[in-house]
């Protein structure tokens, strides 16, 4: 029944990405009637309003207004020759002056659009309340929906445009941005997400000067690291946990973005999000619709705390990520632990320490495959997905059959996006090659070159390549889908020489094409995003896979803040997070086994080292905290998240908790990652707990003995909530991990 749901969703949702469609050719007129239109959620309002010349503006995103009709009257200040406020959906041309949503060519050579109100709609969809309004161009047959489905409970708003082209003429789309709202305040303090390989959604504020500053990729294939298609926005304040007003936003797409925040002249804050329009230009046929990304949005009235429940709610609840309901087994993935060099015995002495360490899933990662050009290394092999016979001659399922006897899943890692020039597939079909066609040298990163999955028979070859590796064994459960580089080489064999500017959207396009033929025929494998690490920490993808490689960096200490960042926006239920071995492979770091599991408990529970490395007083500790961790893993999946102490705060430690809906158990994680000197206690406010109960606390993970003077005891919600904990950890990767059960 859930598959079935989440299924219909996929299906409505599949509107969603970047898609042409014809369109009916009845005239829309303009209808210049003031009115209000209001998208409320329970606790919020966005507000538009039409002015007197028929413009659509963009008045308010706030808390839940009981009245919004007094924006009706602002029209009477504005001046219709000059646009003060901010409208719902910028133009170039007509009465704005702000950077532009929408810049089209028109098929006259006109650069100007000015859109008019022409209707709008209010429909259910699911949990959904979706407003359409229809917008039209004053001259030329051009008309813009602009589409808000608010989830109420959620508090999260979801907005996208469609474009449709009913002119005689192609129309050239310039900047086609999915959505912009406005904020108005003294202040504005962004928070954007993201760094580098390896430090993936680290946290950066700056206040907002006059200008525009924008959060962008151009690299396509994937978010990339450097950073993250999501913002918080801090109103009048720097980003708090607990309070004051905060705009999150995120897009929804796999390709180049642009999130841009401008603040203008009236010291109105204009932000703008979709698809970057650098080198991007679309040609949209007469009659054919484009369809923008989704912006997810909320806003809360309390700090960046509440504004990342609603979107880690709407995430697991709303289809943000791919059966989230279900978290992802346990696993031992082979990379770090074996890396290329592995044969069947190896792997399954592998299999027998994860089960009996109690872990769920074996996932055999990079180097099964390749017959002629063995995939010993990362020189060569990708593009030919046979087994290395050489290398397992009992082929994967004589490894996943054993895996399921042992009473594991299995798991397995693909990148069918790519391919190596030392591949047989190279040599077969240049033509699939992204940049061949522009007769210029090839550089390769890591090796490899991309498919061009803007042609159709590509796309076909990677969903082949997904199809044939589950029909390797009938045990597969799980498949890690990598994709390691980004685009140099600008280029489509595929596309004619008038449309290589919409390699990037066609790119992303084809990707999704694909992603949604593996789900109809896939509903029930899990699939893992992995780009390099977090180069796929986005919904556009997080829509099709059911979890994400946060960072290739496992480093439990780099990793705190890691997962800090990813939590603003991400929900744990997507997040692998694994124990590997010291010092660790990236940073030459050292840190205890237990502070390695107390991280990496805080989300998908994973290891991967090798595990006859371990001591046997090491597997008793792994073994323990695994169990554990199943016992925990419902709340720490689905509760709510509190985070109780920044990393990036005085005083090197971190804390972050996870209480259930109904608050009757939490489990609370407390990181210390530097010597704190005679600063002895880590001081921590249980927020998120009910002050009317009682709770017993009680320590979990624990190597000697438990480091709080109140083990055991039972203590009021309102005195953990007030008063708090005081943790004694000062040594450098020292921790502890709390559940607190409700006893009445
Ligand atoms: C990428 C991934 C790693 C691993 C390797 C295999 O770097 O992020 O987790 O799968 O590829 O080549």
């Amino acid at each position: 029944m859930k598959k079935f749901t989440l299924l219909l969703a996929m299906a409505l949702l599949s509107a969603v990405p970047t898609s042409a469609k014809k369109a009916k050719s009845e005239p829309l007129t303009i209808d210049p009637t003031p009115r209000v239109i209001e998208i409320a959620t329970d606790r919020t309002s966005m507000v538009l309003t039409v002015d007197e010349d028929g413009s659509l503006m963009f008045d308010y995103y706030g808390k839940k207004l009981d009245d919004p009709t007094p924006f009706l009257s602002k029209k009477s200040y504005r001046r219709v020759d000059f646009c003060t406020d901010p409208m719902a959906y910028i133009t170039q041309g007509g009465r704005e002056q702000r950077q532009a949503s929408l810049a089209v060519t028109h098929s006259d050579g006109d650069l100007n659009t000015k859109l008019g109100y022409v209707s709008h709609t209010v429909d259910s969809r699911g949990s959904a309340v979706v407003t359409t309004v229809q917008l039209t161009d004053s001259k030329m047959p051009f008309d813009v929906r602009l589409v808000y489905e608010a989830y109420p409970s959620q508090d999260v708003i979801v907005a996208h445009s469609e474009i449709t082209n009913r002119e005689t003429g192609d129309v050239r789309l310039r900047n086609y941005f999915s959505a912009n709202i406005s904020l108005t305040a003294d202040r504005y303090y962004l928070t954007q997400f993201g760094g580098a390989w390896a430090r993936e959604m680290s946290m950066f504020e700056s206040e907002l000067t006059r200008g525009i500053k924008s959060i962008s990729s151009q690299k396509q294939v994937r978010a990339v690291q450097l950073e993250n298609p999501s913002f918080m926005l801090s109103l009048n304040r720097p980003l708090d946990e607990n309070t004051g007003e905060v705009v999150a936003g995120a897009l929804a797409w796999s390709g180049n973005f642009d999130l841009s925040f401008e603040v203008d002249d009236f010291d109105i804050l204009n932000i703008r999000a979709g698809i970057n329009p650098y080198s991007a230009e679309y040609t949209l046929h007469t009659g054919e619709t484009f369809i923008t990304p989704d912006v997810i949005l909320t806003y809360s009235g309390e700090g960046a705390g509440e504004a990342s429940r609603n979107l880690h709610d709407w995430a697991r609840e709303c289809g943000g990520v791919y059966d989230a309901e279900n978290a992802c087994p346990t696993l031992l993935n082979s990379w770090e632990g074996a890396y290329f060099d592995f044969d069947p015995t190896v792997l399954k002495h592998m299999i027998d320490d994860a089960a009996d360490m109690g872990l769920e899933m074996f996932v055999l990662d990079d180097g099964w495959f390749g017959n002629e050009f063995p995939r010993n290394s990362t020189k060569q092999g990708l593009g030919d997905w046979q087994v290395n016979l050489a290398k397992l001659p009992g082929g994967i399922d004589e490894i996943a059959s054993y895996a399921v006897s042992k009473g594991l899943k299995f798991g397995i890692w693909i990148e069918p996006e790519m391919i190596s020039p030392r591949s047989e597939l190279a040599r077969k079909h240049p033509d699939w090659v992204v940049g061949r066609n522009t007769g210029r040298e090839m550089t390769t990163t890591r090796n490899q070159w991309i498919l061009d999955l803007s042609n159709p028979e590509v796309q076909d070859f990677v969903f082949g390549v997904f199809d044939n590796t589950m029909k390797l064994s009938p045990h597969i459960s799980y498949i890690k889908w990598d994709a390691n580089r980004h685009v140099e080489n600008t280029g489509s064999p595929y596309l004619g020489a008038d449309e290589q500017s919409m390699f990037w959207v066609k790119y992303t396009q084809g990707l999704y094409n694909v992603y949604k033929r593996i789900r109809e025929a896939y509903p029930d494998v899990i699939i893992q995003a992995c780009a390099s690490g977090g180069g796929r920490v986005e919904y556009g993808a997080l829509r099709y896979n059911d979890e994400a490689w946060t960072s290739d960096n496992t480093d439990a200490r780099t990793r705190v803040f890691i997962q800090y960042g990813t939590s603003h926006i991400y929900p744990s239920v997507m997040m692998g997070s694994h124990v590997s071995t010291v010092p660790n492979h990236q940073t030459g770091g050292i840190t205890p086994l237990k502070f390695r599991f107390d991280v990496a408990m805080s989300g998908r529970l994973g290891m991967e080292l090798q595990p006859k490395h371990l001591s046997d007083k090491e597997k008793a500790f792994a073994r323990n905290a695994i169990a554990t961790y199943k016992q925990l893993r419902p709340t720490i999946m689905h509760g709510d998240l509190y985070r109780l102490h920044s990393p990036y705060e005085k005083g090197n430690y971190a804390s972050l908790m996870y209480v259930e809906k109904d608050k009757s158990r939490a489990v609370m994680f407390t990181y210390c990652f530097e010597y704190r000197g005679r600063d002895t206690v880590c001081r921590l406010k249980l927020t998120g707990l009910d002050p009317e109960r009682k709770y017993r606390l009680r320590e979990v993970n624990v190597e000697d003995k438990p480091v709080f003077w109140g083990e055991g005891m039972v203590f009021s919600g309102e005195y953990l909530i007030d008063e708090g904990v005081n943790l004694p950890l000062t040594k450098r990767y020292t921790s502890a991990v709390f559940v607190l059960e409700a006893v009445e």
